[in-house]
């Protein structure tokens, strides 16, 4: 923090090597480091600036996901960000305390960036959410957890060729959890708070735990929900974030899975998106004695809903193939312009078997219907991505608030990488 109160970080994005399994190293990019990026964290009401600088051997670029900010600091494919350069955003934090997340996105290049290691979160906090007793103590019962998949050659380098028969980019045979292969957790209290990032760039995660212990979700991708809310399955598409609150006994050993996704499309389709698959995530080792904790409070943070009644305008987004709306991504071309404060209603479509979800800049959402369902309580909080299925359009209110500019875009994008890249993105302006 300076002199006059700015909170300052240093992002340094580099290749480099990363020990992940036994044999030879394993070429990465990270953000500080060899792999990853720090977790960065600041306060509602604080200003924040990022020296991000680029010695990567490619052009990148770092977005904040789930940040509402002006579209100059966005960070998202016209803040370019050239080899040896720096570039550095200024923000106030003005949003509810979250776990949201920054990635690299260079127009055509995400997914390489992103699954060559360079991914990080970003935490939230405020006033609201210190004075809930909620596991906070980093690392010890308030645990970040990345979960990525990845592909491995036979000289333990990333492969990424995109897998041929299902037209999403790669899915990984192998589980990497903050970057650690195999990975366990000592467990010391008897409440622990996972906040989950889905930071795949094509994989859908289920998870549960293998005893199918439920768990309490707290939090989505752009908050805290209103009420916790219990479940033993939690699924989450690439780019989505949760945050739970699990009980463990003492002396257990008890891993978190992630079963198979319910990806609502037919059988051959489900299979070549990693339908059928299963995974070991994370094994949690508790130790012989716990601290005890308090009691989950019955409710967390108001979520005001969007006012539907006063929405203006009504937009669907038709995802097909590598397109949106018929069209793929031009860098010159603005799709629309939206007024700023105006209540709009997005309504977004998959038109294929295959798996798609979509991601809005700038703002947190709220679904407002899934086909003819209302959202179920884990998703009825703040989002800023959420799942579409084939045949059951979504529904989200949004309001963009604070911040027009008539010459720089905010991205609305499926968040499958391979599909961002190709070009299921479209620009949008706030006047
Ligand atoms: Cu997480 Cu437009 O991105
Ligand atoms: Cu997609």
């Amino acid at each position: 923090v300076d002199d006059s109160g700015t909170r300052i970080f240093d992002l340094h994005m580099a290749p480099g090597e990363s020990r992940i399994k036994p044999g030879s190293p394993t070429r990465t990019w990270g953000f500080n480091g060899d792999h990853l990026g720090p977790t960065l964290r600041a306060r509602r009401g604080e200003v924040v600036r990022v020296n991000v600088r680029n010695s990567l051997p490619e052009t990148s670029s770092v977005h904040w996901h789930g940040m509402h900010l002006p579209a100059i600091m966005d960070g998202g494919p016209h803040q370019s960000v050239e080899p040896l350069d720096t570039w550095t955003p200024e923000w106030t934090i003005d949003q509810p305390a979250a776990t949201l997340w920054y990635h690299p996105h260079p127009h055509g290049s995400t997914a390489k960036h992103v699954y060559q290691g360079l991914a990080g979160l970003f935490i939230l906090d405020d006033d609201e959410v210190d004075n809930l007793d909620l596991p906070d103590e980093y690392g010890v019962d308030d645990i970040p957890l990345i979960i990525q998949d990845r592909a491995f050659d036979g000289d333990n380098q990333l492969d990424d060729a995109a897998n041929l028969f299902s037209g999403i980019g790669v899915l990984g045979d192998e589980i990497l959890v903050n970057g650690t292969h195999s990975p366990y957790l000592d467990v010391t209290t008897r409440r622990v708070r996972l906040r989950l990032l889905n930071g795949s760039n094509a994989r859908v995660f289920n998870f549960g735990f293998a005893d199918d212990r439920p768990f309490v979700v707290i939090g989505s991708d752009g908050g805290l929900l209103p009420a916790p809310h219990s479940l033993r399955r939690l699924q989450l598409s690439p780019g989505e974030r949760a945050e739970l609150l699990v009980d463990f006994t003492p002396g257990e050993t008890v891993v978190l899975r992630s079963y198979s996704p319910d990806l609502r499309t037919d059988f051959f389709e489900s299979r070549s998106h990693g339908g059928d698959d299963t995974f070991d995530i994370l094994q949690f080792r508790a130790a012989d004695t716990l601290t005890d904790v308090e009691s989950i409070p019955d409710e967390l943070v108001p979520v005001p809903a969007i006012d539907i009644e006063q929405a203006v305008t009504t937009r669907t987004f038709e995802m097909a193939g590598y397109s949106l709306n018929r069209e793929t991504m031009d860098m010159n071309r603005i799709d629309f312009a939206v007024n700023k404060d105006d209540i709009e209603i997005w309504e977004i479509e998959n038109q294929d078997a295959s798996v798609h979800n979509f991601h809005v800049h700038d703002v947190q959402f709220q679904v407002l219907s899934i086909g003819d369902q209302p959202p179920p309580p884990h998703e009825a909080g703040w989002k800023d991505t959420v799942q579409v299925y084939h045949g059951s359009p979504v529904r989200i209110a949004l309001q963009f608030k604070d911040f027009s500019d008539p010459n720089m875009p905010y991205m609305c994008h499926c968040h499958i990488l391979y599909h961002e890249d190709q070009g299921l993105m479209a620009q949008f302006v706030v006047l």
